[in-house]
């Protein structure tokens, strides 16, 4: 009884040792980002007295110290398909937009980087979807009703946007979904500063290379109580030779998102793997907006298949006619028995998207330490219990064997 008291009273500073260096060794690489709005654009294509708030253009540049001179920028718009466009390269590029020709009917090239990057790739929701799930699957191919709106046919509104020291970089646009409804659409993309989680569930990873990318669905009406939304989205690659991948496997570590064991990696590949870019999520969306394991739904995920024609928006702006990898794949959100979509008229979903290979999800050096202390603190009983009685049991035969040598003696 007392040993275990004495284990127990171990394993506290040492959980105590293995978070500090968790929480030191955890905020490395913090990189330096600005932003700016509209970059360049002119007045009367840009003023907001004009009245047009969609002209919506963030243009985010990451500099990474560690990063041998090189650049990351991103690029975030709602303009036609809302998207984000992930540009590497060398230190001091520049963006350039021709804003004029970037809002006509034939944007192609209009934008460009100077120096020309080493690789890009970009991300763009094309379609929201709404299906009548009359079987309550929560699969689309089972639905007898399929509805697919445009997202470049919405119009955004900038809401906010930080640029701070301190702040992350974030930006959210929202629209007004439909009309005569009292729905909106949140979009929210933040680029963070250095490796670490984001602070909401499911608490995916965020690396100095990548960005976060937040759907929220509020109070959408929908056509039949049976509905359920999903979001059709699209991949594009600047390295054509290899075809980029889709890829759903079994992480064992729940520990930041419990019962959740599923990761899913779109591996968008460069001429190596650790040029080229990720889109990666965790099957699930939340129902309440404020996120809490509780209201925490299944996503599902379908075909990951290579399309051939992308919707306007800041993609199609900078690719233009280049030979470019275009993929798509659709998700929905809900599962079974949840109540659909108006059982809480919310939705929301996450995933990040970033620059290199995407990571891996480890066991953390807290849970290592509980496992090894678990599974130690048993054995190293048994083999110090073991040796004591083994000295005991010596002990006595001993004290045995004088007793007999004292009665020969005597
Ligand atoms: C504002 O700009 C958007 C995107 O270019 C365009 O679709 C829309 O028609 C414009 N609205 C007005 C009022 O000019
Ligand atoms: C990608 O990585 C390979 C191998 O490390 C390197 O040869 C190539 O130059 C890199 N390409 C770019 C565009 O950085
Ligand atoms: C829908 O897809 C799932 C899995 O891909 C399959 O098991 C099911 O049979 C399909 N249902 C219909 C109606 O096609
Ligand atoms: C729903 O289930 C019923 C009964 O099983 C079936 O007849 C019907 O075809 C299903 N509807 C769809 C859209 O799969
Ligand atoms: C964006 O929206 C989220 C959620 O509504 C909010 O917490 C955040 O403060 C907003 N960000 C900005 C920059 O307004
Ligand atoms: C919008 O909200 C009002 C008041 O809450 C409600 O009466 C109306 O039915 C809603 N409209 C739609 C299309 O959901
Ligand atoms: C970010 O990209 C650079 C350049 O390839 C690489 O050296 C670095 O390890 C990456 N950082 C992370 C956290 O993935
Ligand atoms: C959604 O509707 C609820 C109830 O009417 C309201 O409290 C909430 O503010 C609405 N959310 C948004 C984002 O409009
Ligand atoms: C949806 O549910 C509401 C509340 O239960 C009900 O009033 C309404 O008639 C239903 N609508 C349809 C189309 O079934
Ligand atoms: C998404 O689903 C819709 C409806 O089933 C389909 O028309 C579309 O081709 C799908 N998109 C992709 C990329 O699979």
């Amino acid at each position: 009884m007392e040993n275990r008291t004495n284990s127990a009273q171990w394993i506290i500073p040492f959980l105590f040792l293995a978070c500090s260096i968790q929480f030191v060794c955890g905020k490395q690489s913090t990189r330096q980002i600005s932003m700016e709005y509209n970059p360049g654009c002119p007045k009367e294509i840009c003023s907001t007295s004009t009245g047009n708030t969609s002209i919506n253009l963030i243009h985010v540049m990451a500099k990474n110290p560690y990063n041998n001179g090189h650049d990351i920028h991103y690029v975030w718009s709602t303009i036609g398909s809302p998207a984000v466009l992930i540009a590497y390269t060398v230190k001091s590029t520049e963006i350039k937009i021709d804003w004029a020709k970037f809002i006509s009917d034939n944007p192609a090239n209009s934008i460009t980087f100077d120096p020309e990057p080493f690789y890009t790739s970009g991300m763009q929701l094309t379609h929201l979807i709404e299906f009548v799930d009359v079987n309550d699957t929560a699969r689309l191919n089972s639905s007898a009703e399929i509805h697919m709106y445009p997202f470049h046919d919405m119009l955004w509104d900038s809401t906010s946007w930080v640029n701070s020291e301190k702040s992350d970089g974030r930006v959210n646009f929202t629209t007004e979904y439909g009309t005569n409804t009292n729905g909106s659409i949140l979009l929210s993309f933040d680029a963070g500063k250095s490796k670490e989680r984001i602070s909401r569930l499911p608490f995916l990873m965020i690396t100095s290379n990548s960005s976060a990318v937040d759907l929220a669905l509020h109070n959408l009406s929908t056509i039949s109580n049976h509905s359920r939304f999903g979001l059709e989205m699209m991949f594009v690659n600047s390295y054509t030779q290899k075809p980029s991948k889709f890829k759903s496997y079994r992480s064992i570590d729940d520990e930041y998102c419990p019962a959740v064991f599923t990761m899913i990696d779109v591996n968008l590949y460069g001429e190596d793997a650790s040029n080229g870019s990720y889109c990666q999520f965790r099957p699930v969306c939340y129902v309440n907006p404020h996120r809490a394991l509780s209201g925490q739904k299944e996503v599902q995920y379908y075909e990951f298949v290579q399309a051939s024609i992308l919707p306007h928006g800041i993609l199609t702006a900078f690719y233009g006619e280049q030979d470019i990898n275009i993929y798509g794949m659709n998700i929905t959100f809900g599962q079974k028995k949840d109540g659909f979509y108006v059982a809480t008229q919310f939705t929301s979903w996450t995933s990040t998207f970033g620059f290199g290979i995407p990571p891996v999800e480890k066991l953390s050096l807290a849970i290592i330490m509980i496992i090894s202390v678990g599974l130690g603190a048993p054995v190293v009983l048994l083999i110090f219990g073991g040796i004591g009685v083994f000295i005991k049991a010596r002990r006595k035969q001993y004290s045995r064997l004088e007793s007999v040598k004292q009665d020969i003696i005597t």
